[in-house]
């Protein structure tokens, strides 16, 4: 079947209002098209420089049917709008990804199933839904994470125990909801791969970036070739193609992985290359393909969502991309409770250093406020400049 081609003109739609949002309303502006945001908050990043925001809840009826005639396509900038409500607006419009695609990544009992469908190891794990599950867990599962299935993120939703005693108590502590208990596994690194799938089948992906999480949220991602030895990224490469592939994805999808420790019983069991979860949507750890690829994953997106040819993105710059998170805000302050400016005229005397801000009002800590990527030709200045940034912003060394 060919699909339409809305060309730039056309509106296109997003749910979420978010920072993934805004970025990708800014990627969309850029190439002409009018953008349309729905989310609830009046001040969400995205609402904030869309043409048109839409503040209603996700699955509020009216707001639904408006962004329906307003928009040609709509994609989504998270995986927690209600799949129902992508449901409601497929059945008129260009939705992509699909709310079937959405819906199996929100649960993770559901993106376990696909993951495992598509080939490619994922942690041993049980699902927990009832007080025998509990009892029926493996030994071997334990030490572990125990997950809930649904609504986690950055780390938030998960416990790890080391006993059935602490299990037991962390699913009472999670109000027992469906879980996952997955055996925690001897990690070497972690990395993911973005990839952008079209409507015909065609797909195009980056290299794996590798990233450093800190208190269960995205702290740094580096993004150069040598960060991954070339046949671990071309495996990682395939497999994420393939989880899209099974999925009959459209539009832009990041995978997550674990690379196990060498010479670990895990290693020997599983292979050096796991899957974790997946996101269908652009990620965090690609953000550096904004100043340091030829197409940015939003642009990407805007592809996929628009019907327009996807082209293989090129990598120009090697690149190290900081989160900036609230801290940072409440670290320039003189006082722990109130928040300050952070030294940014300093930061952006750096080389390379290209600063992303997302227009949020107030500065919390763990709260994703912006990010900073370093541009530079080789790995080791970016490695030096973005050590120097974190320097200047009381990022932890890493
Ligand atoms: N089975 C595991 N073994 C070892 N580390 C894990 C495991 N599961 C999660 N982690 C660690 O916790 C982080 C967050 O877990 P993840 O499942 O990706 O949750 P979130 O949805 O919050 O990103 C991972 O990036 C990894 O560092
Ligand atoms: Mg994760």
């Amino acid at each position: 079947m060919n699909h339409p081609i809305f060309l730039p003109g056309a509106t296109l739609g997003v749910m979420g209002g978010g920072q993934l949002g805004r970025m990708f309303v800014q990627a969309a502006q850029a190439m002409g098209y009018v953008t349309v945001v729905l989310d609830p908050d009046d001040n969400s990043p995205a609402g904030l420089i869309s043409h048109h925001h839409i503040s209603t809840d996700y699955a509020d009826a009216k707001g639904l049917s408006q962004l329906m005639q307003r928009c040609a396509a709509i994609t989504t900038e998270f995986e927690n709008v209600p799949a129902h409500a992508l449901t409601t607006l497929s059945a008129t419009l260009s939705i992509a990804p699909s709310a079937q695609c959405v819906a199996i990544a929100q649960d993770r009992i559901t993106e376990k199933d696909h993951l495992k469908r598509s080939g490619v190891p994922t942690a041993p794990y049980a699902v927990i839904e009832t007080v025998d599950h509990l009892s029926d867990v493996p030994d071997n599962l334990l030490p572990g994470i125990l997950k809930t299935a649904r609504l986690g993120y950055d780390g938030k939703g998960q416990v790890r125990v080391t006993t059935r005693v602490e299990l037991a108590s962390a699913w009472d502590a999670l109000n027992r909801v469906p879980c996952v208990l997955e055996k925690m596994l001897p990690l070497a690194m972690e990395c993911s791969v973005i990839v952008a799938r079209a409507h015909n089948g065609e797909c195009v992906h980056y290299w794996p970036q590798r990233n450093r999480h800190r208190d269960g949220i995205l702290a740094i991602t580096q993004a150069y070739y040598e960060n991954v030895p070339a046949a671990l990224a071309h495996q990682a490469i395939e497999a994420t193609k393939r989880i899209a592939k099974e999925l009959n994805y459209v539009g832009v999808l990041c995978v997550e992985y674990f690379v196990l420790q060498e010479g670990s019983p895990e290693y020997a069991a599983l292979g050096a290359l796991v899957v974790n979860e997946m996101a269908p949507r652009p990620h965090n750890s690609g953000h550096y393909t904004i100043d340091a690829c030829d197409v940015s994953q939003f642009e990407l997106q805007v592809r996929t969502l628009a019907g327009l040819p996807l082209v293989q993105p090129r990598q120009h710059s090697a690149a190290v991309m900081l989160n900036l998170l609230g801290d940072v805000w409440l670290n320039a302050s003189s006082d722990a409770a109130t928040s300050s400016t952070p030294p940014w005229a300093k930061v952006l005397a750096l080389q390379g250093v290209h600063l992303h801000l997302y227009g949020k009002l107030q500065a919390r800590k763990g709260r994703k406020m912006g990010h900073l990527t370093v541009t530079a030709p080789t790995a080791s200045q970016a490695h030096a400049t973005a050590l120097e940034a974190a320097r200047c912003l009381g990022i932890e060394a890493f």
